[in-house]
């Protein structure tokens, strides 16, 4: 038997969860659930993060200690994995002892072995993210100086330090000849870019308790604490047992994955890496950066308001079309937009309309016309045409489940499912069984339920990792143990016993009718290129094919000094990296594109935008101050002709 062990970030406890924080568990809990059902010994760990500034601050501001108000705050947390059904093996959090002792062994041992050593800082501090950071870093105005921004401090003090340095060479080729390590592809080119470009620094691992007092006191310095990063990132071995038991411990390290947002992608590739490295610990298998959720088309923050509660989801529509719509929504790796109309969409469309609407057909057939019992199976039931196809496509979901968990894109898997949904619906209209219902031969009636009730089965076996509650209660009203379901037997056919009785047709998924909204003014809308209005007047079907439009991947994208709007794109185009200049840094952060499918005009003459080369152009809609960028719809390669 394997193991498989997977991580998500452990969350800061000051936090209020939201929808990310809520993804990231989720889809750790799905892969949790679907290698539980392959048969792997699974351990899958969250908990908080509880050090550092904020929760010193946000403690005081209440007067409490900090461990009283951070046993508040980690309850949110608590609860909210309660209520989403996370089936998590432990929860870690770093204010145990059983964490706090390992990090200061850690420290000791690394101070014993001159990877860490004390020096003189002198320069400029980020308050707010707690990090230290260079001119360069700051995005100053000219002539504007760091400590002009009102949470830049110039600090001069004595810190120590871990010799990340010097493992620079060593993560380079490390990362290069593990190409699984950082995934998806374009983030390992992220971190490598970032470690090939510049000279790795140290790592500044200590504070000054004068400043800063919540945390894991140095075991070798008591005027110091450890920083947040270097306490946090050792849950990941701390828990399974790193220097309290060597034998849980390597049954379970290496971990299978580290799932993160796109947001900590250095730390856990960069500072993490290295740390282990130092330690002589193997690095975990893979570090896996799923994107971002943006509020519509925004990002989501506290200040503009737009931050998406999961409970306000759940309590409306329930636990499982919530897990449902945050798995099947995001394609693995890109950043996803959660709107209502896009929930309520999905909802009715896949769970109320596909498959409800299966759940309770089939079901109340079985009621009305088969006696209330899984029917006779007919000896040749797969030998029809329409009933090979049907299983066929049925099978083809197990496959590509197995296959899409493998290469994380588990929302291709959602998907193969839901077409097999379809299919089965298809083939109840063309078999019609309430006509076959009123014939005295029964065994055509027989067939087609039997057959359709096996296909529900299935998909009830693969959809149970996602939506654990509602495939329980399915696979119930087939006549099924309520036991977790095992893969082998999604590959099987005839597995439901002729003469079972089935349970009530309920209503797996009511529709949701949303009360009637003013339908907003019909607008025109054109496709323009960045720079200024064209002229559309009518071109022929040559002239348009003369234009040749292609998807391109964006691997990374930076501002062009001294301009508001440009951005300098590096895009992917099939085998070949183009650069691109873009006027659409009023619209899109650089750090939110790497990643993006886009459309560009791949044969437009080369041209220099502001000193810099530009390689074709990007196609955006514009609409009066709203520009947004034509994007791809689902999976398609880079490269790919459009047209
Ligand atoms: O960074 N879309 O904790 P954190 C998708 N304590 N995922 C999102 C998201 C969004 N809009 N917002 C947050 C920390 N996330 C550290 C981690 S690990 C050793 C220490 C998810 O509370 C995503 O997984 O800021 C992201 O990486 C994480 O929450 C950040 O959580
Ligand atoms: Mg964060």
């Amino acid at each position: 038997m394997s193991t498989f062990y997977i991580t998500t970030p452990i969350y800061y406890v000051n936090d209020l969860p939201h929808i990310g924080h809520a993804y990231t568990t989720l889809l750790a809990d799905v892969l949790a659930r679907y290698h539980r059902m392959l048969g792997d010994e699974t351990f899958f760990l969250t908990g908080t993060d509880e050090h550092g500034q904020k929760v010193q601050e946000a403690a005081q501001a209440r007067g409490v200690s900090e461990q009283v108000h951070v046993d508040e705050t980690v309850q949110r947390f608590q609860e909210l994995w309660a209520k989403l059904e996370i089936t998590n093996d432990d929860f870690v959090r770093t204010t145990q002892e059983r964490h706090t002792r390992v990090v200061q062994e850690v420290l000791q041992d690394l101070l014993d072995r001159d990877e860490i050593y004390k020096a003189e800082y002198d320069g400029w501090y980020d308050v707010k993210s707690e990090t230290f950071v260079t001119e360069k870093d700051l995005d100053l105005a000219e002539g504007q100086s760091p400590d002009e921004l009102p949470h830049i401090k110039r600090i001069k003090e004595a810190n120590y330090f871990f010799r990340m340095g010097k493992y620079q060479q060593w993560l380079i080729d490390y990362i290069k000849e593990h190409p699984g390590f950082i995934q998806p592809d374009f983030r390992r080119n992220e971190t490598l870019g970032f470690l090939e470009n510049q000279a790795l620094t140290d790592l500044c691992i200590s504070r000054p308790k004068t400043r800063l007092s919540w945390g894991i006191e140095l075991p070798f310095d008591a005027d110091y604490v450890t920083y947040v990063w270097f306490d946090a990132l050792v849950n990941y071995i701390s828990v399974p047992g790193y220097r309290r038991d060597e034998e849980t411990f390597n049954r379970w390290w290496p971990a299978e994955y580290h799932l993160i947002g796109k947001d900590i992608l250095t730390t856990h590739t960069v500072y993490w890496p290295t740390m282990l490295k130092a330690m002589g610990v193997p690095l975990p298998k893979t570090v896996f950066a799923h994107g971002w959720w943006l509020s519509g088309k925004d990002k989501m923050s506290k200040s503009d308001g737009n931050v998406v509660n999961p409970m306000d989801y759940i309590e409306a529509f329930g636990v499982d079309p919530f897990r449902y719509f945050l798995m099947a929504e995001m394609a693995l790796g890109q950043d996803a937009s959660f709107t209502h109309e896009n929930f309520v969409k999905r909802y009715n469309a896949d769970l109320a309309n596909d498959l409800g609407n299966l759940g309770s057909r089939v079901l109340k057939m079985i009621k009305a016309n088969c006696g209330g019992r899984i029917p006779e199976v007919p000896a040749d039931a797969l030998a029809g045409a329409e009933e090979k196809a049907l299983w066929a496509a049925t099978q083809a979901a197990v496959s590509k489940m197995e296959e899409t968990l493998e290469a994380m894109r588990l929302d291709l898997g959602i998907n193969e499912v839901l077409t097999a949904v379809r299919a089965c619906n298809k083939y109840l209209e063309q078999r019609a069984p309430w006509k076959q219902a009123k014939e005295d031969d029964k065994t055509p009636l027989y067939q087609t339920m039997y057959t359709a009730a096996e296909v529900l089965r299935v998909v009830s076996s693969l959809l149970y990792p996602v939506m654990p509650t509602k495939m329980r209660e399915l696979r119930v009203a087939l006549g099924l143990d309520d036991a977790a379901p095992d893969i082998e037997h999604a590959r099987q056919w005839g597995v439901l016993v002729p003469g079972t009785e089935i349970g009530p047709p309920g209503i797996l998924f009511p529709r949701h009718v949303e009360e009637k909204k003013q339908e907003p003014p019909k607008q025109e809308k054109n496709v323009e290129n960045t720079e200024g209005v064209q002229d559309m007047s009518t071109i022929t079907l040559d002239d348009f094919t003369r234009i040749e439009l292609k998807t391109a991947e964006v691997l990374t994208a930076e501002r062009i000094e001294d301009t508001e709007k440009l951005l300098k794109l590096q895009v992917k185009v099939g085998e070949e990296t183009r650069q691109l200049v873009a006027g659409i840094a009023l619209h899109y952060a650089a750090e939110d594109l790497p990643g993006r499918k886009i459309v560009i005009v791949a044969n437009l003459k080369p041209r220099k935008v502001f000193g810099v080369m530009s390689e074709g152009m990007l196609l955006a809609a514009r609409l009066g101050d709203r520009l947004r960028l034509v994007t791809v719809d689902g999976e398609q390669e880079s490269g790919a002709r459009v047209g």
